[in-house]
């Protein structure tokens, strides 16, 4: 046991976690040359197909008599609950800053977050290889950071694997052993994952005692009893073992069937176990909310089923039934930001199949009404009009950005029309400035984070926390199409911002709606009138083609009979959106 070490790599997105992870399974050998491609830990398609992280990813490498166990996180800011899972099962972590960013506002929560676990931190500087690589200022940045010597800051290359070699031997050196344990088996579920015929495979770090298969053992929250069917490292595949024992990370098959009941964050050990259980995980706060409704109807229960199954890999996301009268049944989902609500959509349709309206993302409101009622409101379909609202809460964030100073004005601006409220400046470094504000989360979600990389050229990060329910203006803006309210297009505006909205709405479904054999009328609707308003022109289907010659009078006869037609189709039939529009919709 002394010759493991538990460590997890922390970054800020495209820092180069996964590709240092790359030279250490190739250092290692744990992966064969000939079988390895880039960004090997990113195993699922959409994670390859977007050159992102979304899921830790445990795997297990031999080198030099030490067993070496990595957990691969997310960088993105959405999936830093996978993060704080991860950090909860290592002893050490090493902290990797691109040379050519710097330290990151995000990374300086995800360090304190660390030392509060006590952990061991190995501060390395990548990407050195790059000509406009910045180490010195770099370096000084962690030293302020961390409060660290220079000679305890490592370079490397992850792309050329220049110091990776270094790297290992630090963190066999500075990350300690896990610690001994007691005799009987207890270990913490940190992640999990189903399989149709094996049921619940927990991943699981061990910290007391010794797992094997045939064990007799119960999960302390969920309760549930079961028979280990097998236990085993990732490698990172599926590789059995005969034992887990105290310190080591693998995983334990459960053979448990009822995946709903099992949770991230607890403990197995054994019925009767004198041991404390382990004290979970905060559950994770979703902060965008948007409703799903399946393309067609009958498909109900494959998006449940598709939820349920998405939701045992992803303990994050929150979904509960609803129905809308015009899209039927569906459900509420919540996401821990945009770029989740993103990846769910898209893992629905491409891992199960099943297309879905999403609804434009809303935060929860706190509405209080005229007639003394008061609710939370996360639907903006069901936000109640106007007249009866007397007020409005809504969720506000405390914002920390690091930027370089001479993009600061851009930034003020950008904060300024997201109606934040600007706070203290201070010096973080030679190059960089922080900023604190406050602003609507709702302003947040409205691109906000793009646009400040936009702005910055990149330059500029941020991190978030909630802050507190505050008073807002706000009113329902309603999207109508040939006359009929699209509830899945419905959203909360600042009153002030409404008509600029609603031009913004009607102009952008104009664009992407593909045109039916009858004109549309696209309409948005607040404050109880029309505040813009677009008509789409009717596909032209040629009827009179196949006559030629001079023959005018038939061929008027057709073209009236085509208009009656027209007139009918838009009378009777009910036009129906392609779940594509909805998706584009919410994306800029
Ligand atoms: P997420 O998983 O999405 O958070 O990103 P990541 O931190 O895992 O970053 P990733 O390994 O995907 O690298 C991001 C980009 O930087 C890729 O295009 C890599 O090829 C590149 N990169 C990583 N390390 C180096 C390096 O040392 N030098 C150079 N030149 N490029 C690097």
């Amino acid at each position: 046991m002394p010759t493991i070490r538990n460590f997890s790599i922390i970054a800020h997105i495209d820092h180069g976690k996964s590709t240092l992870a790359d030279r250490m399974l190739e250092l290692t050998g744990t992966v064969e040359k000939r079988k390895m491609k880039e960004q090997y830990l990113d195993r699922m398609p959409l994670e390859r197909e977007r050159g992102i992280t979304i899921k830790m990813q445990p795997v297990r490498m031999e080198w030099q008599g030490y067993v070496l166990n990595l957990i691969d996180t997310p960088g993105h800011i959405d999936f830093s609950y996978e993060v704080s899972r991860a950090l909860a099962a290592v002893e050490g972590a090493v902290l990797l800053v691109d040379a050519t960013q710097g330290v990151q506002a995000q990374t300086l929560s995800v360090v304190e977050l660390a030392r509060s676990l006590h952990l061991a931190i190995i501060p390395v500087i990548n990407k050195i290889d790059l000509a406009q690589a910045r180490i010195f200022q770099t370096a000084a940045e962690l030293k302020n950071l961390l409060g660290c010597q220079d000679g305890e800051i490592l370079q490397v290359s992850a792309r050329t694997g220049e110091g990776v070699e270094k790297l290992l031997e630090e963190i066999i050196r500075k990350i300690p052993a896990p610690p001994e344990g007691a005799l009987e088996p207890r270990a913490l579920i940190f992640d999990f994952e189903y399989s149709t015929h094996r049921g619940v495979i927990a991943h699981a770090r061990v910290f007391d005692g010794e797992i094997k298969k045939g064990d007799r053992l119960k999960f302390s929250a969920a309760g549930g009893n079961f028979i280990v069917g097998e236990v085993g490292f990732f490698k990172p595949e599926f590789s059995p073992a005969a034992s887990l024992k105290a310190g080591e990370i693998g995983y334990v098959v459960t053979g448990i069937k009822e995946a709903k009941v099992v949770r991230v964050g607890d403990t197995i050990f054994k019925e009767g176990s004198r041991l404390a259980p382990f004290s979970g995980y905060l559950e994770p706060k979703p902060v965008a909310f948007s409703s799903l409704y399946p393309e067609s109807e009958d498909q109900f229960d494959d998006l449940r089923r598709a939820l349920e199954r998405l939701k045992l890999a992803d303990s994050s996301l929150f979904f509960e039934e609803e129905s809308s009268g015009v899209l039927g049944r569906g459900f509420r989902c919540g996401f821990l930001g945009m770029l989740h609500l993103e990846i769910v959509a898209q893992r629905l349709a491409q891992d199960f199949g099943v297309k879905t309206i999403v609804a434009t993302p809303s935060v929860k409101y706190r509405v209080k009404t005229r007639r003394g009622g008061e609710s939370d409101i996360y639907s903006p379909h069901k936000f109640p009009d106007e007249s009866e609202v007397s007020e409005v809460l809504e969720p506000w964030l405390a914002l920390e950005i690091l930027m370089p100073p001479e993009t600061m004005g851009q930034v003020l601006k950008l904060l300024k029309e997201h109606e934040a409220v600007i706070g203290e400046t201070r010096k973080f470094s030679d190059s960089r400035f922080e900023l604190r504000a406050e602003m609507p989360l709702g302003e947040l979600m409205r691109d906000f984070f793009d646009e400040l990389k936009s702005v910055s050229s990149g330059y500029a990060s941020l991190n978030y926390e909630f802050l507190e329910m505050r008073p807002g203006d706000l009113v329902r803006l309603d999207i109508l199409v040939a006359g009929e309210v699209q509830p899945a297009f419905s959203k909360i505006v600042p009153r002030r911002r409404a008509q600029g909205e609603a031009l913004r709405a009607v102009e952008k479904l104009h664009k992407i709606l593909p045109p039916a054999l009858f004109a549309l009328k696209i309409q948005a609707k607040s404050l109880g009138r029309i505040l813009a308003s677009r008509t789409l022109k009717a596909l032209k289907k040629d009827v009179t083609g196949y006559l030629y010659g001079g023959d005018r009078t038939r061929k008027m006869k057709l073209w009236k009979k085509q208009k009656e037609g027209k007139k009918r189709l838009q009378s009777e039939a009910r036009f129906s959106i392609p779940a594509e529009v909805f998706v584009q919709m919410i994306r800029k």
